[in-house]
């Protein structure tokens, strides 16, 4: 499997309405590797099936383990793949920053809901449901925008809510 190129803001496909994933194939979990590879390649937690040109209701997100003071680990890693995610419950609200893949060099402060019920399928068609919330809520909700052809500028309320930042700098926020 490869990794594809990440396609950035301008580029038409990013806008368009992704289809609904009907074919449960060895196809589609090659599209779902190179979703993997393409997004450990720049260090990112999540990818959308558009981002890499194809038009899809695919998305992954990979959570980092996360590890206490002393460098011990607290949580593992956890994947998640989703075809056709929806959101069917939303809870309370939240401002928070995040960045994307397909918008290099910015990050943009919007609001989205604190908790998520999603349901869709596994990449074998099998029917999964996760409850979210924090970090992983969001991740969610901006890859299922981007099935939608929403990007996070789109949802950034003023100018002062978007900020440049360079990948690899301190204060960068994990792009999806
Ligand atoms: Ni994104």
């Amino acid at each position: 499997m490869a990794k594809r190129t990440i396609l950035t803001a301008g580029e038409p496909i990013l806008r368009k309405k992704a289809k609904k994933v009907t074919s449960f194939s060895p196809v589609l979990e090659g599209l779902i590797v190179d979703m993997l590879d393409s997004m450990h390649e720049v260090d990112g937690l999540g990818l959308a099936a558009p981002q890499i040109g194809v038009l899809l209701r695919a998305i992954v997100i990979e959570m980092p383990a996360e590890f206490d003071e002393e460098g011990h680990q607290v949580t593992p890693e956890e994947l998640y793949v989703y075809c056709n995610p929806e959101i069917i419950e939303t809870y309370g609200e939240e401002e928070h920053e995040e960045a994307c893949l397909s918008v290099p060099g910015y990050a943009g402060t919007i609001t989205r809901a604190a908790q998520v019920t999603v349901k869709g399928q596994d990449a074998k068609g099998r029917r999964i449901r996760t409850k979210a919330e924090g970090l992983l809520a969001r991740a969610f909700q901006h890859e299922i925008d981007h099935l939608n052809g929403t990007l996070f500028i789109d949802l950034v309320d003023s100018p002062e809510k978007l900020r440049h930042v360079e990948r690899g700098s301190e204060d960068e926020t994990l792009p999806t």
